[in-house]
């Protein structure tokens, strides 16, 4: 049988609860779940890619059938040359549906057979992001409850060095 291979991919900048919360859910439901951090953001990351994916690595060390990448160019191309059948895309309010509607059809168009799956996370986690988190960060208010660890220690010494 064809093992079910989903790509979960993002800016990750950095990974927050939210994001591990739909990991996990994720994982219940592929073979194999590969988060996916995008090299070729249009806007500028605080963390570099290696910082990005370490983190990542450290955040689902407990999770036997997820790996870190990094990708460049189109998603579609990318799930292509991996043999991933779908796209995971957290949906934490109302308001992300329009950009992730619009991104879905996109990539539909691209590639017919790229299904996205729409997943969401805890409600308590419903108005979390990583820009809010940076600023959180930026101003020394707290983050932990949104972050593990590693990334709020990673945080902190970013901060310092701004
Ligand atoms: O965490 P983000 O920033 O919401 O993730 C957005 C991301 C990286 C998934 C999206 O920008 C993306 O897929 N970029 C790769 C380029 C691409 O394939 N664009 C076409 C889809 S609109």
């Amino acid at each position: 049988m064809t093992r079910k291979i989903a790509i979960y991919p993002g800016s990750f900048d950095p990974i927050t609860y939210g994001h591990i919360d739909i990991i996990k859910r994720a994982s219940l439901l592929f073979d194999e779940v590969i988060v996916a951090v995008a090299r070729n953001l249009g806007k500028t990351p605080l963390f570099s890619e290696e910082e990005r994916v370490g983190m990542i690595e450290e955040a689902i060390r407990e999770l036997p059938s997820v790996r870190v990448d990094s990708f460049n160019g189109l998603l579609v191309d990318y799930a292509r040359s991996i043999g991933a059948q779908a796209v995971i895309r957290g949906l934490r309010a109302v308001s992300d549906f329009e950009y992730e509607f619009q991104m879905a059809l996109v990539n539909r168009k691209l590639d017919e057979h790229m299904i996205t799956v729409f997943l969401m996370p805890h409600e308590k986690y419903s108005y979390l992001n990583s820009s809010i988190v940076k600023e959180l960060a930026r101003f020394n208010g707290e983050v932990s409850c949104f972050v593990p660890p590693h990334v709020e220690k990673q945080l902190l010494e970013k901060m310092r060095k701004k």
